[in-house]
């Protein structure tokens, strides 16, 4: 297959890239700067040069593709909406692109906050759709393309795709360790958070663009909900820091913007994922990643 990944360059989509690779597909990767350009050649792919802003660009890559992977995302916390509004666009573009050729379009989305409290799984659907929901609405909106003869597949990935390099979630609250000198969890951290490492879940991505169905959900979890106080506890453990609970209310000060998925409970199930595509994760925990220095 040729697939258009965006986001190739990114920490998912690098590994996304080598596992096509790997397992013979053709792949075009987007990069908006020659850095990226570099770093997608390298990796033995061909660049489609542009941005997730350049419609033109997702189109000319999409349109020459016999599926598409898209893992691009601005990742800017001060800039949610313009993210969202960002996304929208690019699962529409997509969508446009796609309709009536039952070509595959699979599209990175989340874990968090979808049912805080309660085991998450494949067949629950996310309660938010519409150009203000979180990520502007785009797992709804794709998902519906099922129905205009579009192969939509919704990744949603653990809130820690972990490993080493990563620059993710586990690695702001790492470094909030390290700025307050202590390794801090909010309320009793009680609350779970799944997990998953970045060799099973490029795994997974390839195994839903070769399988999935149109408007199939999959789940990247390999552990369902690890304790927060548990993290704090690896991470005080590995940076030889002492491990305190944090008040709820000075969660924010701690943390800044990660302390509200720091203190979401949100567990998840990845059971239908597993059964359908025989999928088994044999990548290392989280809590063995952070002992074994992954952000060190
Ligand atoms: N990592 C996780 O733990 C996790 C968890 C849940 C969901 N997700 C989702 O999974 C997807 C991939 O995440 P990731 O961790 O791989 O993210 P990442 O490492 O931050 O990579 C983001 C990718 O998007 C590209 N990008 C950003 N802005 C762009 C723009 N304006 N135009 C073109 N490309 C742009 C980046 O290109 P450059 O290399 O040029 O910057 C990079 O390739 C995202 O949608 C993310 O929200 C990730």
């Amino acid at each position: 297959m040729r697939v258009f990944v965006t986001g190739a360059s990114g920490w998912i989509g690098s590994a996304v890239v080598s596992e096509l690779l790997g397992a013979g597909h053709e792949v075009v990767g987007l990069a908006r700067s020659e850095e990226s350009a570099t770093a997608v050649r390298s990796a033995g792919a061909a660049v489609q040069r542009g941005s997730l802003d350049d419609l033109d660009s997702l189109r000319a890559g999409a349109e020459h593709a016999d599926g598409v992977v898209h893992l691009g995302f601005k990742h800017d916390f001060s800039d949610m909406a313009g993210a969202a509004r960002t996304e929208r666009a690019a699962i529409e573009l997509f969508g446009d692109v796609l309709a009536g050729s039952d070509r595959p379009l699979l599209f990175a989305s989340g874990v968090a906050g979808l049912t805080p409290g309660r085991v998450l799984t494949e067949r629950d659907a996310n309660p938010s759709s519409g150009p203000d929901a979180p990520r502007g609405g785009g797992e709804n909106l794709a998902l519906s393309f099922a129905e205009r003869g579009v192969r939509s597949v919704s990744l949603r990935f653990a809130p820690t795709v972990h490993g080493q390099g990563d620059h993710g979630f586990t690695s702001v609250i790492v470094a909030a360790a390290h700025a307050a000198g202590v390794s801090g969890y909010i309320g009793d951290g009680s609350n779970r958070w799944p997990a998953v490492h970045r060799s099973d879940a490029a795994r997974l991505v390839r195994l839903a663009l070769e399988q999935a169905p149109a408007g199939g959900v999959v789940h990247a979890v390999a552990e369902e909900g690890i304790p927060t106080r548990e993290i704090a506890a690896a991470i005080g453990e590995h940076l030889a820091l002492p491990v305190e609970s944090v008040a709820p209310d000075a969660a924010a000060e701690r943390f800044g913007w990660i302390a509200r998925f720091f203190g979401t409970d949100m567990p998840t199930s990845s059971a239908l994922t597993r059964e359908r595509f025989g999928w088994t994760p044999t990548g290392p925990t989280l809590l063995e990643d952070i002992a074994a220095g992954a952000y060190a």
